[in-house]
């Protein structure tokens, strides 16, 4: 990778500074923040550790640093379900809204931290009740309901760690992860809402529960009320039965800064999942600490939106621990954004005053395609900061998100991280940070990165190659679950001494960090190396462009050549002009060797379910081959269609 023409790749002029507004209302106006933690990380961590969260014990050392397994807090105290819960409600906030949960058939609920106080208390005696018992693991299988975080803490407050799978998963991903971890129990309901139709989670769960011998109790929530749920005698209980009978008062257990918190299961694109680990202290300060200065948290005025599901990272981290840590009010939404209509998420916004909205590059692509009238109906100048997270935000989509649902005067925060970092790792921070849209700009205070080429030596800047972090954070993960050697070799082992994200990335000349995708996700055409993004974000320039995946295929002449497909903005129609037009436009912003070959116009794309466009599969039908595994998509007809199309037109294949 270190022969990136960067001359050649796409070239963004744009800046926006804060606004003066913006920037004189919010929590950092500068950058000294930078400094004070480059000049001493650890004391750094350490401040923001005793500042952000309450500690029963103090730590007597902050990092222990065996590469690559670091602890963080040695010797510290805490509770995490205190930290987001009890301590608010003594401080004499229980009255504030923790969250506003909306249902998606339009029913509501406002949870106060006093109420969230006795339904966490409740919940964790009834997994005593149960047998839970600190050091045990709790799998949760639900939707997008207050029960969901609820879980979550009960299980923090009594030491046992929770492994949330997202309720879109089949039973065979969950039985794997549920045997995988030895969780002992299960919480799921009899159902979960889906753009109006029931996704029967409960007979999911029993198909996976007749193969995963070390559960031992089932709790089900009643969610959508289906007339047959099967209850195993012994094994199943309903939470109206169990949790509301319980006492409202549990006391919170002391953990140890590293005892575990959760396991998350990410899918990479092989071999099995792996069980990403998380712990007490660091991972908490982290959270804390970006979620309040990332987004430039006010809890006494801010309403703050984070629409991913509690299922991902995403959601651990910016629906449940980092808000309510910091007492943030928040909207939990537990549908979809065209459910029952394509203003959905413009009225939540609207109804509930959002100030500060994070979503996906996925879903701001869908709303360019579907174009401005939805949200233009709806008075959205509550928000004064928008986030992005998942993907690489191409510039038009981030202008088109800061301009029309921002209103052009709400900062973007675009946000690099992981399952494995915990936390953001790579943002702007609102209120200094002069934005440039498509880069995620510089690495947090705190955090070490670097890019480096293939024998790992850092690349000047400016200059492209892979990701590598250079210094432990509190946030990161622990290991992988059951299989250190993999978490070594995964991470570890690519660079000497540095964390290997598996994502490409190249600097600027004034030094702004621009993710190109994953490492895979890279072509080589005629011995240059293009980032699928680039040409991706070129695309999606082109006013007829909504979104676009771009893979590169087999050529005899350049090695690899470039392949695209892409959706267009409704009122645009599929024509031959319309493709040289497309295949000029990269050629002028990019440069005739990124030139798509080929381009084929689609109705959808294959994602994952988290919204991750699988450019792996789109390899497999350019390539002519037959389909990977599919089982980690949100939709598999979509690839199956797009591959029939494929073979039915013949490619233009002029250069
Ligand atoms: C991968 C991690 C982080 C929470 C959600 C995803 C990609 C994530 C960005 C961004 C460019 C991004 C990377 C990363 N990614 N955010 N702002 N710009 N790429 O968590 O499922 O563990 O995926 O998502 O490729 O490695 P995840």
């Amino acid at each position: 990778m270190a022969d990136v023409t960067l001359e050649a790749l796409l070239q963004e002029g744009r800046t926006f500074p804060p606004s003066e507004d913006f920037a004189r209302g919010a929590l950092l106006r500068d950058g000294r923040l930078y400094d004070v933690a480059a000049g001493d990380p650890e004391a750094f961590w350490a401040t923001q550790a005793g500042e952000l969260l309450d500690w029963s014990e103090p730590w007597h050392t902050v990092l222990e640093w065996e590469l690559p397994f670091a602890k963080w807090f040695l010797g510290g105290r805490l509770n995490a379900s205190y930290n987001c819960v009890d301590r608010h409600v003594a401080a004499g906030h229980g009255a504030q809204v923790a969250l506003l949960w909306e249902g998606e058939p339009g029913d509501a609920r406002q949870i106060t931290y006093a109420q969230l106080l006795d339904d966490v208390s409740r919940c964790a005696n009834a997994l005593k009740a149960l047998g839970v018992r600190k050091g045990d693991r709790v799998a949760i299988y639900l939707g997008m309901v207050p029960e969901l975080p609820v879980a979550m803490l009960a299980c923090a407050r009594l030491g046992a760690a929770h492994s949330v799978v997202f309720g879109g998963f089949t039973s065979d991903s969950l039985r794997d992860r549920i045997n995988d971890a030895e969780c002992k129990v299960l919480i799921t309901g009899d159902g979960a809402w889906r753009r109006g139709n029931i996704v029967p989670l409960k007979e999911i769960a029993d198909a996976a529960m007749t193969e995963t011998p070390s559960i031992e109790r089932c709790l089900v929530l009643r969610r959508t009320a289906q007339a047959d749920v099967a209850m195993q005698d012994g094994r199943d209980f309903w939470w109206h039965d169990l949790v509301d009978a319980q006492a409202p008062e549990c006391p919170p257990e002391p953990m140890d800064a590293e005892d575990l918190l959760f396991i998350l299961y990410t899918s990479g694109t092989t071999g099995k999942p792996k069980g990403i680990m998380h712990t007490t202290g660091g991972y908490l300060t982290q959270v804390a600490f970006t979620h309040k200065y990332v987004f430039d948290l006010k809890p006494e005025t801010d309403v703050f939106w984070c629409t991913a599901d509690c299922g991902w990272v995403t959601g651990h981290s910016y629906i449940v621990y980092g808000p309510l840590a910091n007492r943030a009010t928040s909207v939990m939404y537990e549908g979809t954004p065209d459910y029952p209509d394509k203003e959905r998420f413009w009225s939540i916004v609207e109804k509930y005053k959002v100030t500060t909205l994070y979503t996906a590059p996925t879903a701001i692509r869908t709303f360019m395609k579907w174009g401005t009238q939805y949200s233009d109906a709806h008075d959205l100048s509550s928000l004064r900061l928008l986030g992005s997270v998942g993907e690489p935000i191409n510039p038009e989509a981030w202008v088109w998100y800061w301009k029309n649902i921002g209103g052009g005067n709400c900062p973007v925060v675009d946000t690099w991280w992981q399952t494995e970092t915990g936390a953001i790792m790579i943002s702007p921070l609102p209120g200094t940070t002069v934005a440039k849209p498509g880069s995620a700009t510089f690495p947090l205070p705190g955090i070490g990165s670097d890019i480096v080429n293939d024998e790992g030596v850092p690349v000047p800047i400016p200059g492209g190659g892979y990701l590598v972090l250079t210094q432990p954070w509190p946030s990161m993960l622990r290991g992988i679950w059951g299989d250190p050697d993999r978490y070594r070799d995964t991470y570890w082992s690519r660079f000497e001494g540095r964390y290997f994200a598996g994502d490409g990335a190249k600097r600027d000349d004034e030094g702004y960090f621009w993710l190109l995708g994953r490492v895979d996700d890279i072509m080589l055409v005629a011995g240059h190396n293009i980032s699928t993004t680039e040409v991706e974000s070129a695309l999606v320039s082109h006013p007829a462009v909504a979104e676009a995946a771009v893979v590169g295929r087999t050529d005899a002449m350049t090695g690899q050549a470039v392949s695209a497909f892409v959706i267009l903005r409704s009122g645009n129609e599929p024509t031959d002009a319309l493709v040289t037009e497309l295949r000029d436009h990269v050629a002028h912003h990019i440069g005739p060797i990124a030139k798509p070959k080929t381009i084929l116009f689609a109705e959808d794309l294959p994602k994952t379910r988290s919204g991750k466009i699988m450019r792996r599969l789109l390899r497999n039908v350019a390539e002519d081959e037959t389909l990977g595994d599919t089982t980690t998509l949100a939709d598999p007809s979509v690839v199956e269609g797009i591959k029939a199309r494929y073979l039915s037109t013949s490619p233009d294949d002029e250069g």
